[in-house]
């Protein structure tokens, strides 16, 4: 079996059902079951004996330990993560806790179970790290996009704290021989995103006649990759991935934040037209997140080139099946938008003046 940290969030959510729709290798889901946890995602699997589901968080070693031992998985993908940007702003405890010290507690469960098992096992084993694009820092208009030996130079909160998880992970292999493999992968966007994010916050504000908050001038670009795409890219590293190397994983796709909130509006107007007027009316610029990274590009060709992966939606079909299931969806938005989202959109957006 394998072992899923963060499997009832978004990524790992659809990583999940994707793994067991096509394999019968079971999936133990470990998973704190914070505020973006939510086992409705992974509704579909209640009654899948596959799917074992252990509520626990990263930083508990000892409870790790005793289901490291008990269910003897052949690797580990560990995607749990404090992952929204404007919230470490607000509060950036939360993300040296889960994403540095939870990493650190994870990796010390993974090597000591890792050097219990038979040499075979070991060599097989694999301990493979979900990370982001963001570690790499801000690109200029006309800089080449970030490949896999572009330093590190993380602007948030966020990043910092994912730049220091990967560096525990590549000196776990250096000094252990813990074989590791670490994704650095694009924004990423699809069902079951929760509505913090960038693309589902509009869908989701422009269904119900609100402002759709667009940050300073909306020119900054992200590199947007439909989350199966990511998933299948997860599953050829696990597989075919060098122990020690890392990954780029992204979908050739740079949108700037306005392109992205016009397509989205324009595929509202077709599907769900208002009685008067475009969702485009709807758009409001605010004043500008504090550090906000101008521009992430992924340069994804070692991927291709070794592993034979590439993205097999474009952002035209991808952005399509997302605003669909967000309206197939309505009672999966209203459980989600629950009291303490509603604190959150009260802290992060009442106050912003109009930019
Ligand atoms: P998410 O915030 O939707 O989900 C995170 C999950 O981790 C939740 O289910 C939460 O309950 C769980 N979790 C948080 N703290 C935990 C803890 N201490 N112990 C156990 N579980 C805990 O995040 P996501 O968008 O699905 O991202 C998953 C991973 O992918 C993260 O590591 C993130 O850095 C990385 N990533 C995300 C993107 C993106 O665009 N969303 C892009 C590249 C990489
Ligand atoms: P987000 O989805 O938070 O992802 P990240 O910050 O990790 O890239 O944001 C994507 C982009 O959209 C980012 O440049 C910030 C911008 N943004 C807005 O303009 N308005 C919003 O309300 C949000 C949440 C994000």
């Amino acid at each position: 079996m394998i072992v899923v940290t963060g499997g009832a969030g978004f990524i790992g959510a659809n990583f999940v059902l994707s793994w067991l729709a096509q394999s019968d290798e079971a999936v133990l889901n470990y998973d704190k079951l914070t505020y973006a946890g939510n086992l409705n995602n992974l509704a579909s699997l209640r009654d899948d004996a596959r799917h074992i589901f252990v509520q626990g968080d990263i930083n508990d070693g000892d409870k790790l330990a005793a289901l490291l031992a008990e269910h003897r998985p052949r690797a580990i993908l560990h995607f749990a993560a404090e992952s929204h940007v404007d919230r470490s702003i607000h509060g950036p405890a939360a993300f040296v806790t889960t994403n540095v010290n939870g990493t650190f507690s994870l990796l010390e469960a993974a090597r000591n179970y890792w050097q219990t098992l038979s040499a075979i096992e070991k060599t097989e084993f694999r301990f493979l790290h979900v990370s982001t694009d963001e570690v790499y820092g801000s690109l200029s208009a006309t800089d080449p996009a970030f490949c896999e030996t572009t330093p590190y130079a993380p602007n948030s909160p966020y990043s910092a704290t994912k730049a220091a998880s990967d560096h525990l992970v590549r000196a776990y292999h250096h000094t252990y021989g813990l074989p590791v493999l670490t994704t650095n992968c694009s924004n990423n966007y699809g069902p079951y995103h929760f509505p913090e994010k960038l693309i589902p916050l509009i869908i989701t504000n422009a269904r119900a006649g609100k402002d759709l908050p667009v940050y300073g001038d909306g020119q900054q670009i992200r590199d947007w990759l439909y989350v199966t795409d990511h998933c299948a890219a997860i599953r050829r590293v696990l597989e075919e991935g060098k122990p020690g190397e890392t990954y780029n994983v992204g979908g050739w796709n740079e949108q700037t934040n306005l392109s992205v909130v016009h397509t989205l509006c324009d595929l509202l107007d077709e599907l769900q037209p208002k009685h008067s007027g475009s969702y485009r009316n709807q758009i409001k610029h605010i004043t500008d997140r504090p550090g906000h990274d101008k521009r992430y590009a992924i340069d994804a060709r070692k991927i291709e080139k070794e592993l034979g992966w590439k993205p097999a939606e474009t952002f035209a079909t991808g952005l399509r099946k997302t605003v669909e299931w967000y309206l197939a969806n309505d009672t999966w938005v209203s459980q989600v938008q629950s009291g303490d989202y509603m604190k959150w959109v009260d802290l992060q957006y009442n106050s912003k003046e109009q930019a």
